[in-house]
């Protein structure tokens, strides 16, 4: 009976998150160990992401000191409002003000990567779509009818969603992509400044940064696990031997 109930509190998150969006999501291979990554996702969020979204339980000199930025490039590159390197990273955007302009305020993203995941942040930056029902020209794929503008357009391009070749597989003997006609695909139609596989860069790394944000002691707790299963490992020697040694008088 307890093992029944056992291995139903181990599925019931799986359910749970069986029940997330309906598209399949891109994949993100979160890497915290990649400084230039996170670095780079910095500098993205607080060009275009701060000004509306606050990361309201962080602080600027635990993320200069965590991604390895002196503090006074910190405050010269990443730092745009009028702050001390030791205050929390809060923005002046009022909740009223982002109600009235957008239909909902921009939420905090301290902690988003834990509560939507990184596959779905990824998924999600790379999702606006041409719309013209939408206040600001753009809906998104898991996000429909989403109160934020696209503001990477101007990096990405606009992407509209029609009919167009998805590569499916590739010929075995001439080695071409063999594609087929797709409806309801998203595809760049005007391009940006960056080329796709740039942007999805872009985006990697930003998504890189908020998973970092969401948990900044993970690093850290690797690191020490490290040195905890080491430990682990040599004490098993004394314990194994001693063990023996007791036992030799009792058999
Ligand atoms: C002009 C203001 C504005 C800017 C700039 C902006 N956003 Fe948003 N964002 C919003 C608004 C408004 C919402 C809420 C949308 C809703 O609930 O319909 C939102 C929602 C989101 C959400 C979904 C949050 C959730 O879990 O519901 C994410 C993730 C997000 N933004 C990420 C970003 C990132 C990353 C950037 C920078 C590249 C960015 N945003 C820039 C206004 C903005």
């Amino acid at each position: 009976m307890k093992k029944i109930f056992l291995l139903i509190a181990a599925l019931v998150p799986t359910i749970a998150l069986a029940a997330g969006p309906s598209i399949p999501l891109d994949k993100h291979r979160t890497d915290l160990r990649d400084n230039a990554s996170l670095q780079s996702g910095a500098q993205t969020y607080m060009a275009y992401c701060m000004g509306c979204h606050s990361l309201e339980h962080g602080r600027y000199n635990r993320v200069a000191r965590d991604l390895g930025i002196p503090e006074d490039l910190m405050m010269e590159n990443l730092v745009f409002a009028d702050k001390r390197i030791g205050e929390l990273m809060t923005n002046a955007m009022r909740r009223e003000d982002g109600q009235a302009w957008f239909g909902a305020p921009p939420p905090d993203l301290t902690l988003v990567a834990r509560v939507r995941g990184a596959d779905w942040l990824y998924t999600y930056l790379r999702s606006f779509y041409a719309d013209d029902m939408r206040p600001f020209g753009y809906n998104n794929e898991v996000f429909k009818d989403v109160g934020m503008p696209h503001v990477l357009a101007e990096l990405q391009g606009m992407q509209v969603k029609g009919t167009a070749p998805v590569a499916v597989g590739v010929d075995s003997l001439t080695g071409i992509a063999i594609t087929e006609e797709r409806d309801d695909v998203l595809y760049v139609a005007k391009a940006g400044t960056l080329s796709t596989a740039e942007y999805d860069r872009l985006v990697f790394d930003l998504v890189n940064f908020l998973v970092y944000m969401g948990e900044p002691i993970a690093l850290e707790r690797q690191r020490l696990g490290i040195w905890v299963l080491l430990f682990l490992a040599f004490f098993f020697i004394p314990v194994y031997l001693l063990n023996k040694e007791y036992w030799r008088d009792v058999k």
